[in-house]
């Protein structure tokens, strides 16, 4: 089955506006009520009465072109995030290369979880070649400080935190590929958008327990990648 067109996807998520208000397009910083400033390669041209559109849930407004541009910059998964209040649009994915996610539950505690025992997430991906979703296609990547063991406590919400990992991790969206901001090496395995505790009875490193508001803060992380409890009973 062919696949939809970029401009095909964007439109799956936009309403007609027929008469844009007088407001500048936030992507290319043009008036909507003028041509979208974007030209680049795979921007076809769009008549006048479908020039700009409404993001559907949010409300927000673009040149079509613009979204279309946008898109074609991602990783084209069919998914659209409004570049305003990032609300998503179809099912958000990331170019997690591949490798394990596995996990079993450890009979300790955590700092701060005491009566409860410990989940411990383990993570391996090895070192590969740079796929086409990546920063430097047919280069190698790096991948450091595998296995990476990550901690959550074994309580009812620290297992609904690892539920929504597991679908994190189906969507490719724990690891992506780009410059380490702890190591400034490029072209490596990175953590993506979603904080995990890598320290086990300390925090030396700020990636440890105690954090009372860890678990919450993960939650709202997953859930800015589109990921919530209802999303992991649907699937
Ligand atoms: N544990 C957990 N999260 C970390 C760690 C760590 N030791 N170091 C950084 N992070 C978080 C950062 O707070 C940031 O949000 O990961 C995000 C990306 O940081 P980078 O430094 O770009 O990520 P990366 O190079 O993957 O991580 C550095 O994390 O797990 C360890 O072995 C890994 O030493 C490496 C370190
Ligand atoms: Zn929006």
């Amino acid at each position: 089955r062919k696949g939809k067109t970029p401009e095909e996807v964007v439109k799956r998520y936009l309403q007609k506006v027929r008469n844009p208000p007088e407001e500048d397009c936030t992507i290319c910083m043009e008036p909507l009520g003028s041509p979208s400033g974007y030209k680049g390669p795979g921007v076809g041209s769009v008549s006048r009465g479908e020039s700009v559109g409404r993001l559907v849930t949010c409300g927000h407004q673009y040149h079509l072109q613009c979204l279309v541009a946008m898109y074609n910059n991602g990783n084209k998964d069919g998914s659209l995030q409004c570049p305003t209040c990032k609300t998503i649009y179809g099912v958000k994915t990331g170019n997690q290369p591949p490798g394990k996610m596995e996990y079993h539950v450890i009979p300790h505690s955590l700092p701060g979880h005491p009566d409860c025992r410990t989940i411990r997430i383990i993570y391996n991906i090895p070192p590969g070649i740079q796929g086409p979703e990546h920063p430097n296609p047919g280069k190698p990547f790096t991948a450091r400080g595998f296995p990476r063991h990550c901690y959550l406590p074994d309580s009812e919400k620290g297992r609904k935190v690892l539920r929504l990992l597991l679908v994190a991790w189906d969507r490719r969206l724990i690891f992506s590929v780009g410059t380490s901001s702890t190591t400034g090496e490029s072209d490596t395995v990175i953590w993506n958008e979603v904080h995990h505790k890598t320290e086990f009875g300390s925090n030396l490193t700020g990636h440890g327990y105690p954090d009372p508001g860890h678990l919450d803060n993960v939650l709202e992380e997953l859930r800015a990648q589109g990921i919530t409890e209802e999303e992991s009973l649907q699937r």
